[in-house]
């Protein structure tokens, strides 16, 4: 293949969590370093901008301009790079033309996408495509779900090595969560729950745990919808609001895997509030709190006023200072078929949705662009395609720490 430009491009490089990526970006590679990149988006206004605040020496850095809905600009900046890294969403309504390219023209692509139903979609319309001209598409390089996707992969591989054999269910469970949300994930999360009530039978598909693995097991998922005590974890529990993209990126992975954590293999998340009767009172407004979140979310005008006074606008989203002081705490139960138990812990070093998320986002595409994963084009999971390579990077520049604790 002819040899490209750039090794990466970040399209919608204005977003909010676009510009801590180019930040990220800039601080780690500059301009001149080993990574040839450039950034892109609709508005030559707004992308002057970014670069001025980035100093005086990123004037240079190379800028394209493209809208999401054009096929032919599209086809420029993918004729130019060996991976696009998008930030455009929500990426139901803006995302699908860019995948449809990157597939056709054999273009790595990743972004950060937790709209399970478009990757379902996307998977349907283009996975043969990529098949054939060797893109490697992979969705979900953020908080959702790699800290998940990750997470359940280094526990597995510890556990073939410890006892020669995958665990056959891991628990999930949130300990610490800092951070807050941003407008365009609001406007995504938004979004689904508009799709939903335009077409009732998506909500049955969003509840399939294997929506968009290859094959639908056997195996019955535990789901956590309600506040319920865990024995496992001794806490009170309620549901985990990014539990239905992350299981399913999980069910992704062992297939994509030739189901290296087993045929049986069962994956749930939820967040614990601690025990006794605060720990039960807590689960039980969080759980309340988050169903009335989606239904006012689902009815026109509870939505509209939700969209108008309530939530952050596209562009917004929380402060310098906010993201630092941001963290997130998991752990991962598991246990294999011969129940032996095994308990990791995986910690990111700023908040979640966005400054680890710019991070993770950085370190996936240089990953995807740099190192070597030797595997053919289709649509791959973080874990599936990168697993090892992108453990260690994630480890090493952007504050992530998977570690095995006493069981
Ligand atoms: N997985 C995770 O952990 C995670 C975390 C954070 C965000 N996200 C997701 O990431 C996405 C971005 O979030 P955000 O808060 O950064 O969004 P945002 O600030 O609202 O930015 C949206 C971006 O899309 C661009 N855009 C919209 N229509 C376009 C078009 N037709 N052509 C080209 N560009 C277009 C906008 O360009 P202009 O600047 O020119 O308006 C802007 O750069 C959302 O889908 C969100 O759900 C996921």
């Amino acid at each position: 293949m002819k040899k490209k430009e750039f090794d990466l491009i970040v399209f919608g490089a204005t977003s909010f969590v676009g510009q801590i990526l180019v930040q990220y970006l800039w601080k780690r590679h500059g301009m001149n370093g080993d990574v040839k990149w450039a950034i892109a988006g609709r508005d030559p206004g707004k992308l002057d901008l970014l670069k001025n605040r980035l100093g005086e020496q990123a004037r240079e850095l190379p800028t394209l301009i493209a809208n999401a809905n054009s096929e032919d600009e599209l086809q420029t900046l993918c004729s130019k790079a060996k991976v696009i890294v998008s930030t455009v969403g929500p990426y139901a309504l803006y995302g699908s033309p860019l995948v449809k390219v990157c597939a056709q023209t054999g273009t790595d692509y990743c972004d950060l996408t937790g709209e399970v139903q478009w990757i379902a979609r996307m998977i349907e319309a283009h996975e043969e495509t990529a098949k054939q001209s060797g893109a490697r598409i992979v969705h979900c390089c953020g908080f959702d779900s790699i800290p998940s996707d990750l997470g359940v992969f280094f526990l597995q591989q510890s556990a073939k090595v410890q006892y020669g054999e995958p665990c056959q269910q891991i628990r999930m469970r949130v300990r610490k969560l800092k951070g807050e949300f941003s407008g365009g994930t609001v406007a995504s999360m938004i979004n689904v729950t508009r799709e939903v009530a335009a077409d009732r039978s998506l909500a049955k598909k969003l509840a399939n745990p294997y929506l968009i693995s290859p094959s639908r097991l056997a195996a019955r998922q535990p789901n956590v919808k309600f506040a319920e005590f865990d024995p496992v974890a001794k806490s009170w529990l309620a549901p985990f609001v990014m539990a239905g993209i992350n299981t399913r990126v999980v069910h992704r992975s062992n297939a994509l895997q030739n189901y290296g954590y087993g045929k049986e293999f069962k994956y749930d998340e939820a967040m614990m509030t601690g025990n006794g009767l605060k720990g039960r009172l807590t689960a039980m407004g969080l759980a309340g709190g988050m169903a009335g979140f989606l239904i006012g979310a689902a009815l026109p005008p509870t939505r509209w006023a939700l969209e108008k006074f309530v939530v952050p606008k596209p562009g917004e989203g929380p402060s310098e200072t906010s993201q630092q002081r941001g963290s997130y705490d998991l752990r991962f139960y598991g246990t294999t078929s011969k129940g032996n138990t095994l308990v990791a812990k995986v910690t990111g070093d700023m908040d979640p949705g966005y400054g680890s998320t710019g991070k993770m986002l950085g370190e996936a595409v240089v990953c995807l662009a740099k190192d070597n994963h030797e595997k053919a084009g289709g649509f791959w999971t973080p874990a599936s395609l990168m697993g090892e390579t992108l453990l260690a990077r994630l480890q090493q520049h952007a504050g992530l720490r998977f570690e095995l604790l006493p069981a």
